[in-house]
């Protein structure tokens, strides 16, 4: 089986004038559709990083990233959204919601340059699903930081991605909601196929996950 995504002896170093910080070093990674993986890690180690590399957010310093078997690591900004949109539904450590906009004009944000007439369905029926059903025309100030947290779920789901990444996705969460999130990454992984690799500290999170890597200053463990 090819694997959706993987990293092939990547390193990502950050020169910040004078200090060069190697955040990433030597890192092998991959995920298979419909599996699930957790990164853990100390502060500092590396997690963000190497979550930003595999959606083609950020471009390793050395190394190569194959998304579905293929070569992306050379290619161009625009290539790579083009992919990215395709392939990889992203939620952040921190929300990245619009203020402005309702929670269901936020769902629908990736999808509109597509031009897709289903998108609005689709943004709605994401957000029922994680509970926020009557919630749909409230802005980001006037949902809870949980609440905003799911927005942000259905939001990273709604172009049906073979791939979600999510930077501490229960972090913000109660117990019981957090568990009703990694349901539906259960729920998506089983019946979509998509891989899960999620970063996180919370051990609820490590046991609904097929396989933990710990990174540790960087490398792989
Ligand atoms: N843009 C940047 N410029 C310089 N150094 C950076 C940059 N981004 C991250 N780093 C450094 O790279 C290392 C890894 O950072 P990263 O954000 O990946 O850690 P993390 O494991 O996600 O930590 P946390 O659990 O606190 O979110 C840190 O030492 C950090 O200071
Ligand atoms: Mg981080």
């Amino acid at each position: 089986m090819t694997h959706i995504i993987e990293l092939q002896h990547v390193w990502k170093r950050y020169d910040t004038g004078g200090e060069v910080v190697e955040a990433l070093k030597d890192v092998d990674f991959y995920a298979d559709p419909g599996e699930f993986v957790s990164v853990m890690g100390p502060s500092g180690s590396g997690k963000s990083t190497m979550l930003n590399v595999l959606g083609l957010l950020d471009t390793p310093t050395e190394g190569t990233v194959l998304l579905d078997g293929k070569d992306v690591t050379d290619l161009t900004d625009q290539e790579m959204t083009t992919q990215r949109k395709q392939f990889i539904g992203f939620i952040f450590q921190s929300f990245h919601l619009i203020p402005t906009l309702s929670a269901l004009e936020n769902v629908e944000v990736p999808t509109l340059f597509g031009e897709d007439p289903t998108a609005r369905e689709r943004a709605t029926d994401l957000l029922e699903r994680v509970g926020l059903g009557d919630r749909l025309h409230y802005r980001p100030d006037q949902l809870s930081g949980g609440q905003k947290q799911r927005v942000a779920v259905a939001r990273a789901l709604v172009n049906e991605p073979r791939i979600l990444l999510a930077d501490e996705p229960t972090g913000n969460l109660d117990r019981k909601t957090g568990r009703s999130v990694l349901d539906l990454f259960d729920e998506i992984r089983r019946e979509d196929d998509v891989a899960v690799i999620a970063v996180t500290h919370d051990p609820q999170l490590g046991e609904y996950a097929d396989r933990t890597v710990q990174l540790v200053d960087g490398r792989i463990q």
